[in-house]
């Protein structure tokens, strides 16, 4: 439930949650756009990859999570996962009471309008890529539009690892993004908030003249537009802080996120999962 102050405006923090280190390119990218609203992020480290699961998982698991951002209490998810964006996204605006972000069509909106040649690439997690959403957000927007998408599972567990400037991982972007420019795509969507970390890999692998999409400033974007229209921005005054909790151990999390990301996450508390109960036909 929204906290509003005297002042106007809501100082609760705004909750953010991926499977992983992902959603920190949505946070680095709120920081940035709003350097006054304070973030809880959840990265549920003990599941990830979303990205391999069916979309029941997905969406159980996405239920879970905001539950936990709702009880902290947040004043608006945001959903900085590809993979639960497009598969989970209905679900959770349907059973939170929260204004609820997703990444997929503020991404659709930036590649339609970069696009010159009305050729766009999508890459993203297999989940993402089999549940076709960037295709519907891209032809609702622009009907005419060529979109070529390619699942690459191997790119979260090199980003989760750390691998971002590695000959291995350029072979497997340049194995990944072929079919993508044999199709003659000038624009490509970064369709997993993990991408952004790789981005000088990928613009490397596609060449200058091909525009990357990054769904988490676009997300950002999405959330300003958001805060604004509901009168949930943070008061002036209001004290900002990032608080990052995860669902299993910080090491790997904490090294990509200070070296690559150069974000202060503290000290991650590790949370328990409150398992949804299960329903009984
Ligand atoms: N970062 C997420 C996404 O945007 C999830 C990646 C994964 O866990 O597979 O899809």
């Amino acid at each position: 439930m929204a906290a509003t102050n005297d002042n106007g405006g809501d100082p609760q923090p705004i909750g953010v949650f991926d499977s992983g280190i992902g959603g920190l390119t949505v946070v680095r990218a709120i920081r940035t756009l709003l350097p006054n609203e304070s973030i809880f992020y959840i990265g549920d480290t003990a599941r990830v990859p979303y990205g391999s699961k069916s979309p029941a998982t997905v969406e159980r698991y996405s239920l879970e999570i905001a539950a936990m951002l709702e009880a902290e209490p947040c004043k608006a998810i945001v959903v900085a996962c590809n993979t639960a964006s497009s598969v989970a996204l209905d679900v959770l605006r349907n059973t939170t009471s929260l204004p609820v972000v997703g990444v997929i069509n503020p991404g659709a909106r930036a590649a339609t309008a970069a696009t010159r040649n009305g050729h766009i690439g999508v890459i993203g997690t297999r989940a993402t890529i089999k549940s076709g959403a960037y295709e519907r957000a891209i032809r609702a927007l622009r009907p005419h539009v060529q979109v070529t998408s390619r699942a690459c599972p191997l790119l979260v567990p090199l980003i989760e690892e750390g691998w971002l400037e590695s000959g291995v991982t350029d072979r497997v972007i340049s194995e990944y993004v072929r079919p993508l420019l044999d199709a003659n795509a000038d624009t490509l969507v970064l369709g997993c908030t993990h991408y952004p970390l790789l981005r000088p890999a990928i613009q490397r692998v596609v060449g200058d003249s091909v525009t990357l999409v990054d769904s988490a400033e676009n997300c950002a974007l999405a959330v300003r537009y958001l805060l604004q229209a509901k009168r949930l921005e943070a008061p002036p005054d209001s004290k900002h802080e990032l608080r990052v909790a995860l669902t299993d151990l910080p090491d790997q999390f904490l090294r990509v996120a200070e070296h690559a990301l150069q974000l202060d996450v503290g000290n991650p508390a590790i949370c328990e999962i409150p398992h949804a109960p299960v329903a009984h036909a």
